[in-house]
């Protein structure tokens, strides 16, 4: 874990591995940005000239490396693109997004390094807090499953960045500290599901996830019950099991409840918790299945969350419900033609055993309705179509309450997460009837990332605000890292599920 320190030191003095400092693509080239006023003096006032002459124009990610001024403590300054300068009439601020990937790019670049002096904007404790999330999300890298010496064959997958430093942000001042010690709770929870999602399947597996849990669960004072595969035949959870009965490894059904004494609402979390998606007796073919074990990454996305909150202390009740399967094929799993009695009661007919993660969410749908909460949202990598549709750094939003997708739009949009809100046509829902059953598992093909919220949506208890976001497409990045994304697992959702907590905590949510 990387640390985090706020300090008003200059740059010149910090003893530090690098100094970063941020350049914005002015209208005739790269300008220094605000921050690095003294650093750019210790060059004479030239550092803009410097890294145009080495290449550099201020676009965003860009990252240039030189020798420190003489006199400072620091070796190295990293100059950082920013992207377009603001405008001048505006307050010349850099949106928090700007920043963040500004800052994460630099903490990349300094994997393996012990000390970064981030010397970029800061108006605000915002634009620190801005700082400090990207570095340290951007500073993540993923080991745990290289032997010593791989590792150290430093195929960047390395150590990450021991410390972030960010200048200008005053250390005992209220605004800041508050600010800096979430954007290191939330890092650090972006960064947990991010291992979960990165940890190989065969490790990761249903029982071990819900281990993960109860582990968690024990630290920061949450209420967790796992169902094993006993309860879940008991209980009729007809879904879950049907994914499962394919596997070794078997189903859960994970609660992960915080709870604050003086909330005034609940909010309850539902994620696809599939540890690997092979697509069953329908079969994935190669090319398609490599990757699938990025198919929890909706479950990893709600458990981090539901701990967030819980680390934030927020005035909100947070329930998490993980419904967690492997999909696999072989001799017990479920057949294309099967039906399967849900957990609501309903039957379905189960044409393609690929589409599994609706039927393991429909199970917790319901299952989290009987306790009437003021909301529900569930989160999963669900549809092929959404990455169509959207591509692989957006999620798609469909909600039976116009408001609520509108502001679950608007707040991942503060949260620095690309979404766009989708519709749920209701005449695609006769394409799933099912001449057996009450309906089928698949439906038309056009739309599939619809048909699939309309499917879930018959499993949302009567009168219920509920929303979907399906992160198919961003929650696994299978090309290089960019800004503060690295390559593999994202965290997608989570800083949405967490700002959705707070404003539901602050009660200003329709
Ligand atoms: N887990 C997949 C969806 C997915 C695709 C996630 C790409 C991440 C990246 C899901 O279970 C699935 O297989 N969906 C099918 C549904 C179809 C059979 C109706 C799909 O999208 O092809
Ligand atoms: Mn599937
Ligand atoms: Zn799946």
């Amino acid at each position: 874990m990387t640390a985090l320190t706020l300090s008003t030191s200059s740059a010149a003095t910090l003893r530090a591995d690098a100094v970063v400092v941020g350049v914005a693509k002015g209208p005739k080239g790269p300008v220094v940005a605000p921050g690095a006023e003294t650093v750019d003096a210790a060059y004479d006032g030239k550092l803009a000239s410097i890294v145009e002459t080495l290449g550099a124009s201020g676009a965003e990610g860009e990252v240039t490396k030189l020798p420190a001024p003489a006199g400072f403590k620091a070796p190295v300054v990293l100059a950082v693109g920013l992207g377009e300068a603001p405008v001048k009439d505006g307050d010349g601020r850099f949106d928090a997004e700007a920043l963040r990937r500004a800052a994460g790019a630099a903490a990349r670049a300094l994997s393996g390094a012990k000390k970064g002096a981030f010397a970029l904007p800061v108006q605000d404790a915002e634009d620190a807090a801005a700082i400090a999330e990207g570095a340290l999300l951007g500073a993540y890298t993923f080991t745990a499953h290289r032997s010593e010496n791989g590792t150290k064959k430093g195929n960047g997958n390395g150590a990450p960045l021991a410390e972030v430093a960010v200048l200008g942000a005053k250390p005992r001042d209220k605004a800041f500290k508050a600010a800096a010690e979430r954007a290191a709770t939330l890092a650090s929870e972006v960064n947990r599901a991010r291992d979960l999602i990165n940890t190989a399947p065969n490790v990761l597996d249903p029982k071990a996830f819900a281990a993960a849990v109860q582990d968690a669960g024990k630290e920061h004072g949450l209420k967790v019950e796992v169902l094993d595969e006993k309860a879940l035949k008991k209980g009729g959870f007809g879904g879950i099991l049907g994914v499962g009965q394919g596997s070794d490894a078997p189903p859960r059904l994970v609660k992960v409840a915080y709870t604050h004494p003086k909330a005034d609402a609940t909010l309850a979390l539902v994620g696809k918790g599939i540890t690997y998606d092979s697509g069953g007796i329908s079969l994935k073919p190669a090319g398609h299945n490599e990757t699938m074990k990025c198919d929890m990454s909706g479950a990893a996305a709600v458990f981090a969350a539901v701990v967030a909150a819980a680390r934030l202390g927020l005035k909100v009740n947070v329930t998490g419900w993980l419904a967690l399967a492997e999909n696999m094929p072989s001799g017990s799993a479920t057949r294309p033609g099967d039906v399967l009695t849900m957990y609501s009661g309903k039957t379905v007919e189960v044409l393609n055993t690929d589409a599994e993660g609706r039927l393991v969410l429909a199970d917790a749908l319901t299952r989290a309705s009987q306790e009437k909460p003021d909301a529900i949202v569930d989160v999963a990598t669900l549809t092929g179509a959404m990455v169509a549709a959207l591509g692989n750094r957006t999620f798609g939003i469909m909600a039976n309450d116009d408001a609520y997708r509108t502001a679950i739009h608007e707040i991942a949009e503060e949260a620095g997460e690309p979404s766009w809100p989708m519709p749920l046509p209701t005449h695609l829902r006769k394409s799933m009837d099912s001449p057996v059953a009450d309906l089928a598992n698949i439906g038309e093909r056009m739309g599939g990332g619809l048909v699939a919220g309309l499917f879930l949506k018959e499993f949302v208890g009567e009168g219920i605000t509920w929303a979907h976001l399906d992160i198919a497409g961003p929650a696994f990045n299978e090309s290089g890292p960019f800004g503060y994304t690295p390559k593999g697992g994202t965290g997608s959702a989570v800083r949405t599920l967490v700002r959705l907590a707070e404003r539901t905590a602050a009660g200003d949510l329709g």
